[in-house]
């Protein structure tokens, strides 16, 4: 990866050389597999094709000044990808599984692993997929666990710059009771369309309302909502949006910043007090945002055209712990060699 233009890299496939494989058979987990290849050899009658039994995360690994590779907080990944088996009745693989295998997979790509300097990292892709045939709707009896990962920059190519969203109530990414809370597949699916117009339309994201209601803000496709309003940070609490890891540890370092936490359903109407908008996640970090676009009422809430003080401070202790520049008093990091 020499030569690379680290700081014009954006996020995007890339392969590397090595992924981590593991299979669930008879009822048992099998030890990691290493592989060199970038496809798998599927039944066409697999579980994950016609039914949509997968599930995924997303975490990411760094390159500090020290040279030392840190990952960020992947037991919660691990028992995210729990939770989600559990929504779509899959194998659940067990946390250490999900941890060796991640540490094996940025240890077999270290050559990929962005410089300190670039501010990229290493987008690592876990997966859980049902491989087993069934033409009849029921879970499928066999897995497949993988882990591939990517040199990446930001999600949002404005990187730190504030975007827009897009509010529009026709388009729902899940059921009030369905599966928003879990990181499947299908949710994704379902906010194609809709994600589609919004880049069409200049604008970054979908920022998604409650399903049933329609009165409340529940999150964007991609990454978590948050708002400043004075002293406070403000995020939704809802049955269908994702719990976000990054916006759980900004919660803590907005708390240990001074901030009060609200985490609470958010009538849509407040977006006219919030100071600050962003959204946040793994891919995005803090995605600060400059206008939502109600596309319904054809009126905007308009915030700053730079980042707002509160997202920078977050934004930059974030960054300083999962780098290695800030103490990590909470133990979120764990140095891989
Ligand atoms: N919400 C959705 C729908 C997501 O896909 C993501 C990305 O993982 C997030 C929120 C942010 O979650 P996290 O901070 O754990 O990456
Ligand atoms: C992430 O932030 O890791 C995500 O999964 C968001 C997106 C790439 C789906």
């Amino acid at each position: 990866m020499e030569n690379q233009d680290w700081k014009n890299l954006g996020f995007g496939y890339r392969d590397t050389d090595y992924n981590v494989r593991c299979y669930y058979r008879n009822g048992n987990w099998g030890e990691l597999e290493i592989s060199s290849s970038n496809v798998i050899n599927l039944h066409m009658a697999a579980t994950s094709l016609h039914y949509g039994q997968e599930a995924f995360e997303g975490l990411k690994a760094f390159k500090g000044k020290d040279g030392k590779i840190r990952v960020f907080r992947m037991d919660e990944n691990a028992k995210r990808m729990q939770d989600s088996s559990d929504g779509i009745m899959m194998a659940k693989l067990p946390v250490e599984k999900f941890q060796e295998a991640v540490r094996l997979a940025i240890k077999m790509n270290k050559k990929f692993i962005p410089p300190y300097e670039s501010g990229a990292s290493l987008y690592i892709r876990p997966l859980l997929i049902g491989t087993g045939p069934e033409i009849g709707v029921k879970p499928s009896e066999e897995y497949l666990f993988m882990v591939f990962v990517m040199p990446v920059g930001p999600y949002f190519p404005e990187g730190f710059k504030p975007t827009d969203l897009v509010i529009m109530r026709k388009y729902d990414r899940a059921a009030p009771q369905g599966t928003g809370k879990y990181k499947v597949g299908g949710n994704y699916a379902a906010s194609l369309v809709e994600g589609g117009l919004a880049k069409k339309g200049g604008f970054s994201a979908v920022l998604y309302l409650d399903s049933k209601k329609k009165k409340y803000i529940d999150e964007c496709g991609p990454a978590n909502f948050f708002g400043i309003k004075g002293n406070t940070y403000v995020t939704p609490e809802s049955d269908s949006i994702l719990p976000s890891i990054t916006n759980k540890s900004l919660i803590v370092l907005a708390e240990e910043m001074g901030l009060n936490i609200e985490r609470r359903p958010v009538p849509w109407e407040e977006l006219a007090e919030f100071e600050e908008v962003g959204a946040c996640g793994t891919a995005a970090v803090i995605s600060p945002i400059k206008r939502v676009y109600d596309a319904d009422n054809d009126h905007e809430y308009v915030y700053g055209t730079e980042p707002g003080p509160w997202s920078t401070k977050l934004y930059n202790k974030l960054r300083a712990i999962q780098y290695g520049d800030a103490q990590d008093k909470y133990g979120w990091v764990e140095v891989i060699d």
